[in-house]
């Protein structure tokens, strides 16, 4: 499902804004959401769920304009997993998946809403640890219930608010893959992340945010340190290795804070 945004603008009481928005993500494609800390990143994530209303400007799912569907109907169309599950509930990793089928179900479960349930646990390698109550997870596994739980609602699009923050290198590879996998079958995925090269690495378009702005949109061509000395005022060397780009940092570009040694 392709999405466009168009001169989209939200503000919080005035003070933080996301300032004509223009985008356009094709189907099927992986995108980044870079930039600073207070970027708009999760902002604009949460205006695409429609968890947040734009002041003004519109985003077309396709060629639907999804403002005045029910939330029932959004869930069909977008799943989204925030970056923080505020309270982890005493359940199993099967009830957590099933909690996704929410926007198909009338009162209860039907054995459809099970199966497709019991199939997406079985996609992402949770068989194991199905009837194991997700606070009993590492971070990794849960990681992956929350997709599950998304996968479940049958989206075409998925949205995930820095998925591997708070994994260790292993699970951010097992995570990316996953999602990797997952745009390579039609889902078209936005995930806000930190880590360029694990968005390098994995990501096929980017979009740079800077003070609620599009600072630059791309795909790999815009990873320039040019545009990341711009963007984090810090100084990185990029290695293009047969097309395989590594960034590394180098220094900070601001002045060194005057530590307090005394
Ligand atoms: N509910 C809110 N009310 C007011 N300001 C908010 C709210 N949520 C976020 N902000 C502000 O909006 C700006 C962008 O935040 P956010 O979208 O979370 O950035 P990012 O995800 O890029 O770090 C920040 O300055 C943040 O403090
Ligand atoms: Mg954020």
């Amino acid at each position: 499902m392709k999405i466009f945004i168009n001169n989209l603008n939200f503000s919080y009481n005035g003070s933080f804004s996301l300032k004509d928005i223009n985008e356009h993500i094709g189907a099927g494609e992986f995108t980044a959401f870079v930039g600073p800390n207070g970027s708009g990143k999760s902002t604009l994530l949460k205006c695409i769920d429609r968890i947040l209303i734009p002041d003004n400007g519109e985003i077309l799912f396709n060629d639907q304009d999804i403002s005045n569907y029910s939330r029932e109907k959004v869930a069909k169309i977008i799943a989204y997993v925030p970056q923080n599950e505020g309270n982890i509930y005493p359940v199993t990793v099967f009830d957590a998946v099933l909690l996704g089928r929410k926007p198909y179900v009338n009162w209860a479960p039907s054995k459809n809403d099970f199966d497709k349930t019991a199939e997406v646990i079985e996609k992402l390698d949770l068989e194991d640890i199905a009837l194991k109550e997700i606070y009993k997870l590492s971070g990794g596994q849960r990681q992956r219930v929350y997709i599950a739980r998304a996968l479940a609602q049958e989206p075409k699009v998925l949205l995930l608010d820095e998925p591997t923050a708070n994994l260790d290198l292993r699970h951010q590879l097992e995570v990316l893959e996953i999602l990797k996998l997952l745009s390579e079958k039609g889902i078209t995925i936005i995930i806000a992340i930190h880590d360029l090269n694990m968005a390098v690495k994995f990501c096929s378009k980017f979009i740079m945010l800077n003070e609620g702005e599009i600072f630059a949109t791309g795909g790999k061509e815009i990873i320039t340190s040019g545009n990341i000395k711009k963007l984090y005022r810090v100084k990185v060397k990029i290695i293009n290795e047969d097309g395989e780009i590594i960034i590394i940092p180098l220094s900070n570009n601001d002045k060194p804070m005057k530590l307090a040694l005394a």
